[in-house]
């Protein structure tokens, strides 16, 4: 569908869409307004299939632009009314925001029907999830096709609301802060076994928090924060940030384990925390039910999805383990 492709902004997450679409098959331009990213990016990056340009009018023959320039409002949106009066006017624009809303940003624009977002998730050559974000004015034929070309990449295309968070966010967040108020109970490593053990995560919340990064999850928590009660962050995960990572990778054999009753309390929380905003998206229908069970499945690496957990009780079964999470929100 697309044959031109740019992005603006080649920092982590350009460079990795950019490589992404590049191992694709596809000719990518990247551009960055600071010419030592540039350099950078180019340095790190030297496939023949992208070509770094200094200048935003090289890419105006582009089909497509992908913007993941600054997470700031006012600069995404100079750079998007730039964008419109370079390409030409059947060009796609794009935004990679994770925190902002794309209808905030596309209030620029003169022609709001052909912007959408189009969410990678760090890092962006890897992760299979892609969250494809259509406003109430992006044009419906459009945002149906880009989601198709997507899944041509090799990505899991999801279709999803303009909402905080997205889904991926929302639905992870609440399970990772919950995991760290409970520290006050077990240490991060007692936590995470029991998460492999008993939920059957691939990976346990703390482990998750060290690979991705804890100021990236404390500044996503924080955002998340103003849809109220549920998505409230852990003052331990926001005050542990700073300190960059969790000790959890002694392997320390002499940890013991948890005694049986802490083990069930800790896991009805984290449980719980799985369920609350699985049902919230469902109900609030931000995504299908099909696309949230495959966020869960392959991009959080839960044995279980939030669908499947909600499927297999009855809705007071859901709801009190929903409340033995939703007790802890002020810690
Ligand atoms: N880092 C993540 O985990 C992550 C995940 C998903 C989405 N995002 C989103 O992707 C976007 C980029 O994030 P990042 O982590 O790659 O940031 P980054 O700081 O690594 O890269 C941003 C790049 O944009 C460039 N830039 C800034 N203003 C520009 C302008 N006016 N024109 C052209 N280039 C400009 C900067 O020089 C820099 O190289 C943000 O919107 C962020 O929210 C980030």
């Amino acid at each position: 569908m697309f044959t031109r492709i740019a992005i603006v902004g080649a920092g982590l997450m350009g460079t990795g869409i950019a490589r992404h679409l590049a191992s694709n098959g596809n000719a990518v331009i990247a551009y960055d307004a600071d010419a030592r990213k540039l350099q950078q990016a180019r340095d790190d990056n030297p496939l023949p299939a992208i070509r770094y340009v200094s200048a935003l009018t090289d890419i105006a023959d582009a089909d497509l632009v992908i913007e993941a320039v600054f997470e700031d409002l006012a600069v995404k949106q100079t750079v998007i009314r730039e964008l419109e009066s370079i390409v030409s006017k059947d060009c796609v624009l794009a935004t990679n925001t994770s925190s902002l809303l794309v209808r905030d940003i596309a209030a620029v624009l003169d022609t709001p029907s052909r912007f959408l977002g189009i969410h990678y998730n760090n890092p962006a050559d890897m992760n299979p999830i892609v969250e494809i974000i259509a406003t109430a004015e992006t044009s419906k034929p459009l945002a149906s096709a880009v989601t198709t070309w997507m899944s041509s990449t090799g990505k899991l295309a999801i279709a999803c609301a303009d909402t905080t968070g997205f889904i991926l966010n929302r639905q992870s967040l609440p399970y990772i802060n919950e995991a760290a108020r409970c520290v006050a109970l077990a240490t991060p490593l007692q936590v995470d076994r029991l998460a492999v053990s008993r939920l059957g995560v691939g990976l346990g919340p703390f482990a998750v928090m060290n690979l991705v990064g804890l100021d990236v999850m404390a500044a996503a928590s924080r955002n998340l924060a103003s849809l109220g009660h549920g998505y409230q962050p852990a003052a331990r995960l926001q005050s542990q940030a700073p300190a960059g990572a969790w000790q959890i990778d002694a392997d320390d054999a002499r940890t013991p384990d948890l005694p049986a009753d802490m083990a069930d309390a800790i896991e009805a929380r984290l449980l719980g925390a799985m369920m609350f905003p699985g049902k919230d998206i469902l109900e609030q229908q931000l995504c299908s039910r099909d696309d949230l069970h495959l966020i869960c499945r392959e991009a959080l690496g839960y044995a279980r999805s939030s669908p499947e957990l909600l499927e297999a009780m009855d809705a007071d079964q859901a709801d009190r383990s929903i409340e033995t999470y939703l007790r802890h929100q002020s810690g």
